[in-house]
């Protein structure tokens, strides 16, 4: 049984931080450092200096249209609880992962199992843009240019058996890594799962980098799910494990509050959460709310994989 503590993010949404606040302190911070106060953490420093590699990605279709969230925030407000559960703790405390070198274990239901570095499982030479809206289940979102391949090209090249019926994905869980691993806060490591034909959509994407360079530590480096279609949670980051499963696997958030956060976890304004409403939300760097689409706007390219599902029991 864990213990838990009072989670932020699993707060009313109106009482977590705002992210004009956050971004506020961060631009007095960099101000304080231009200015030459030396106040700054050494870790802030550490993070700077790590050099992100310009990615080459050929462009694709997947483009909202809609301009896309400064860099600062997507890197700067960020999820990610083995570096703490502040909105800035990763930006802060991921300069201690090391993305490289990197290797993902695959196993289950496959013919080509093995323990694959990144750069066998992942072409390089073939990667894509797609710009996708994110949207977090804190009724936030932003808009990500990211860079990566799709998770089918993956699946292909490890030969899914005819018995495979989901996936299932472990982030890294190293405590000499990850300062947060130390709270109980989930079930560590990290678990998410999909649905195979939803792994298979043309949507499903694997990223490796963000507005044209290698990704940041705190946004899940060096290989991290995109689900557009779900809330932002879906989309684990620093993925070392893919093992495909005849039954659905366990996910951190369904095992913390099954009542709150469902396998499915489809964008749906029409099912609140317990503590909020899902029907708006706030685009960083925006004042006021927008409402939120079905499926987050993609559902011409998904809703047929959920025809006669209910989808208020299925959340
Ligand atoms: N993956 C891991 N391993 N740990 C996490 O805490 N947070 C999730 C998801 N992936 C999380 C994770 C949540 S709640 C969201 S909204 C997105 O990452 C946030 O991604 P971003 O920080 O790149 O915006």
């Amino acid at each position: 049984m864990l213990i838990k503590r009072s989670e932020r993010w699993q707060e009313s949404e109106n009482s977590v931080t705002s992210e004009t606040i956050y971004l506020n302190r961060r631009r007095l911070l960099a101000g304080a450092a231009v200015a030459g106060a030396a106040a700054l953490a050494p870790s802030v420093f550490a993070q700077r200096d790590r050099v992100l590699k310009p990615l080459a990605a050929r462009s694709t279709a997947f483009d909202p249209g809609e301009s896309p969230t400064p860099e600062a925030a997507i890197t700067q407000y960020n999820n990610y609880y083995e570096f703490g559960t502040g909105k800035d703790d990763p930006a802060e405390n991921a300069w201690r992962l090391k993305p490289a070198p990197w290797s993902v274990k695959v196993d289950g239901l496959v013919d080509k199992p093995a323990t694959y570095a990144l750069e066998d499982l992942v072409d390089f030479n073939a990667l894509e843009d797609r710009i996708y809206r994110l949207r977090c289940v804190e009724a936030w979102s932003m808009i990500v240019p990211w860079v990566g391949i799709p998770l089918a090209s993956v699946l292909k090249k490890i030969e899914p058996q005819s018995g495979a019926k989901y996936v299932a994905f472990e982030t890294l869980a190293d405590r000499k890594q990850m300062p947060g691993l130390r709270w109980p806060v989930l079930d560590w490591p990290y678990t998410e799962g999909l649905r195979l034909d939803e792994a298979m959509n043309d949507l499903a994407f694997l990223a490796v980098g963000l507005y044209g360079k290698e990704l940041p530590n705190q946004n899940g480096a060096p290989l991290r799910l995109v689900v557009p279609w779900k809330y932002g949670f879906k989309s684990i980051k620093s993925i070392v494990r893919i093992s495909l499963t005849d039954t659905q696997p366990a996910t951190s958030w369904n095992i913390s509050a099954p009542r709150e956060y469902g396998f499915y976890s489809n964008v749906n304004p029409m099912v609140n959460h317990p503590r909020w409403s899902q029907r708006r939300e706030r685009r960083i760097g925006e004042f006021g709310r927008r409402e939120t689409a079905m499926f987050n706007g993609y559902g011409d390219l998904v809703a047929d994989m959920y025809a006669g599902m209910d989808l208020s029991k299925n959340y």
